[in-house]
């Protein structure tokens, strides 16, 4: 696929059909994620990928009422709240896979994390797969128990939750706001 075609093209998928994805798919969009640039050339990453979908609903149901105990009211709009609160809301929306991307806690962790996140959900794209970050998940990895069942190290902090598999539909464009731009010439 071509770059700008993936690029305009990507989009969050929240309807996933229940195909499992290959191994070997999965094993090429981490090696895709691991083209990102990263600081000082650390390449400070590290995968975990879960296929287990009792796991993916273990973590969407501790991870929802770990966002309703610890979320102060008015820290997100209330449809969110709501959205969390209602019991059929499954934060991964069912989605076969889910590859968290940690990276070596301090420095520019996030930064690192983050540019593989982006370069793994454009090389899924490209491979007619979806993809969505959860942030609904990002507050309950980062515990103990999370990162436990992670199975990341003490050393590393889990960044990009990332949910993988086919999608039921294409899915519109969203539009963008027009950039702020600002040209000092
Ligand atoms: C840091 C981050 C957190 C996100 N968290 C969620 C989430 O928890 N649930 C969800 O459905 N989408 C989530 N998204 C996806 C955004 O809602 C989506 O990217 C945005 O609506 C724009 O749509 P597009 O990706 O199709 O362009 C997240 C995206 C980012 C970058």
């Amino acid at each position: 696929m071509d770059l700008t075609e993936a690029i305009y093209g990507r989009r969050a998928t929240r309807t996933y059909t229940a195909a499992p994805v290959p191994k070997e798919v999965l094993k090429s969009l981490v090696d895709a994620a691991v083209q990102a640039p990263s600081a000082v050339n650390e390449q400070p990453w590290d995968f975990t990928i879960i296929q287990n979908t009792s796991l993916l609903d273990r973590i969407s149901a501790a991870a929802k009422a770990y966002m309703i105990e610890t979320m102060p009211s008015g820290s997100f709009p209330e449809h969110l709240h709501e959205t969390l609160r209602s019991p059929d809301f499954h934060i991964f929306y069912h989605a076969p896979v889910l590859i968290t991307v940690s990276a070596r806690a301090g420095g520019w962790a996030i930064e690192n994390a983050t540019l593989a996140a982006e370069n793994l959900m454009l090389a899924a794209h490209g491979l007619g797969l979806g993809s969505c970050w959860i942030g609904f998940a990002q507050r309950w990895l980062e515990t103990a128990d999370g990162k436990r069942t992670l199975g990341v190290s003490d050393a590393f902090v889990p960044i990009a939750p990332i949910i993988i598999g086919y999608p039921t539909a294409p899915i519109a464009p969203v539009p963008r706001h027009p950039p702020q731009l600002r040209w000092i010439d």
